[in-house]
């Protein structure tokens, strides 16, 4: 089959969180498996885009309400990414460093979906399915069936995966003017809570609807940032598959930003020695066991408890473990964060930033991951930390619930704790010093996870029965 990937984020161009994981690894898995899996998305500045070089495929022009733009389709020449990728360049508009966080990024991101429907339509030919990810790439599907200008794509099939139900690209009304022509009638496919929603339109125009895990699909239905009712409504075209992880990039035997590498007979001594680089470089003592925590700093991600637990930690046990945090995000938490340098220097350490390279030594080099997660739709980081053999200490929510189990159980390898709050992360702590006192155990822990197989291929095989029914 042909199966065209619509996103706003793909590893290595351009990634901010997960999305840009999964849509780096799935069509790659999709074309091993004997599909043609095509990926496009905008053209951010990033250094992606100087590394590597590109044809022209496609010039066209359209409409974004009165403003006319021309746009470029470019697409990389090597196959580099073992897929076919395309670019969407729309000068001024989507050409800047950042993916997300400009004051227009509605205009953005309905330009950018305007230009790949367009290209579309220029083709000779129909691929067999249009794949798109979260609420960027959501309006596609009501452009394609309910646009006059697109009526040639209707026949297509659409997918939606929602990565991120929380994000829906809400806006007025009065913006209802950036849709090309369409029919008046269907309104309603538009339209959730007196706005347009592109998440919802997804939801009601794709034909199939996935999300990234079973229970955040359960999930959906009753928190859902206002769209509750209407998965409740749409369940039976909805399904919950699991992300995988690509076992190419997160491999500690072959992970190209580590000094030391590691296999599951040799996972003790590796990440000892990846350990004691990371505790060297940070100011931290490598015989305590090391905690750390990696993402966005946000509300979802349970992030601003992060402060007060990690300093009630050390208020309860002592210098018991040392911690180290690697994210960015609301700027008062990185502010709290920062402020605790100087007073638990030698126990806390943090960097304030994105760094690919750091944090793949810190799944290496680390003994526990944290993930107090109010909202994980799958959570990538503790499938990372697992084959890296990091012991995830996760909240039970969403896809962590799914893939996460606690040690107390027979053969479990984690630790799960129910409430998002400051009391449950310092027991679960507590629980983590305790183990990593027992080295048989943990021992144990680490090779159970590093066994367990997260690769892409089961999921590709899922998709493909979406796909063909
Ligand atoms: P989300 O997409 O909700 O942020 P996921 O767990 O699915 O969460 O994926 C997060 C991805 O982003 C992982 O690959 C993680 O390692 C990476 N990541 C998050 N924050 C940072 C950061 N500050 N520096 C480097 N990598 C990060
Ligand atoms: C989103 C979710 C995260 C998921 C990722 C990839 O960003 O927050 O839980 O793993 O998408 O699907």
């Amino acid at each position: 089959m042909e199966i065209i990937h619509i996103t706003a984020e793909c590893y290595p161009v351009a990634k901010a969180g997960g999305l840009g994981d999964v849509v780096g690894a799935l069509p790659k898995y999709q074309c091993k498996a004997g599909h043609i899996a095509k990926v496009i998305m905008p053209m951010y500045r990033t250094a992606f885009l100087y590394a590597s070089e590109w044809t022209v495929d496609f010039k066209g022009q359209a409409n974004l309400g009165n403003w006319h733009f021309d746009f470029t389709i470019i697409k990389e020449k090597y196959n580099k990414l073992g897929f076919d990728l395309f670019l969407v360049d729309i000068n001024g508009l989507l050409d800047r460093q950042k993916i997300y966080g400009y004051g227009d990024d509605t205009e953005r991101f309905v330009a950018f979906q305007i230009a790949v429907v367009t290209w579309m339509k220029s083709w000779e030919h129909r691929p067999d399915i249009v794949h798109c990810h979260d609420y960027h790439t959501g309006l596609v599907p009501f452009f394609m069936q309910h646009c006059y200008d697109f009526q040639q794509l209707a026949g297509i099939k659409t997918i939606f995966t929602i990565h991120n139900a929380q994000y829906q690209g809400w806006m007025g009304w009065e913006k209802s003017r950036y849709i090309p022509r369409w029919d008046l009638w269907k309104r309603g496919m538009l339209e959730w809570a007196h706005s347009i929603n592109p998440l919802a339109s997804a939801v009601k125009c794709a034909y199939r609807v996935t999300t990234v895990s079973h229970s955040y699909l359960q999930e959906l239905t009753s928190h859902s940032n206002g769209l509750e009712a209407l998965f409740e409504y749409e369940k039976g075209k909805c399904v919950g598959i699991l992300n995988g992880i690509d076992n190419e990039v997160w491999n500690p035997a072959t992970d190209s930003y580590l000094s030391f590498h590691y296999t599951a007979k040799s996972v003790n001594a590796g990440k000892e020695q990846n350990k004691a680089l990371l505790c060297s470089r940070f100011g931290l003592d490598p015989q305590k066991p090391l905690i750390v925590f990696i993402g966005r700093l946000v509300g979802e991600k349970a992030a601003e408890l992060l402060p007060d637990a990690i300093a009630g930690a050390i208020h309860e046990m002592g210098h018991a473990a040392s911690y180290l945090v690697l994210g960015s995000g609301e700027h008062d938490v990185e502010g709290r964060l920062t402020d605790m340098l100087m007073p638990f220097s030698g126990q806390f350490n943090a960097v304030i930033g994105y760094d690919e390279g750091l944090s793949h030594l810190m799944y290496a080099g680390a003994d526990f991951l944290l993930m107090p997660s109010r909202v994980e739709p799958c959570g990538l980081n503790q499938l990372y930390a697992m084959r890296y053999g990091t012991v995830p200490i996760v909240r039970s929510t969403g896809g962590l619930r799914d893939t996460v189990s606690d040690m107390g159980d027979p053969e479990g390898f984690g630790i799960r704790f129910n409430q998002a709050s400051v009391s449950d992360i310092i027991y679960s702590i507590g629980r983590a010093v305790h183990v990593y006192q027992s080295k048989d155990h943990l021992t144990r822990m680490r090779n159970w996870m590093m066994a367990i197989d997260h690769s892409w291929e089961n999921t590709v095989e899922q998709f493909t029965r979406i796909y063909q029914a």
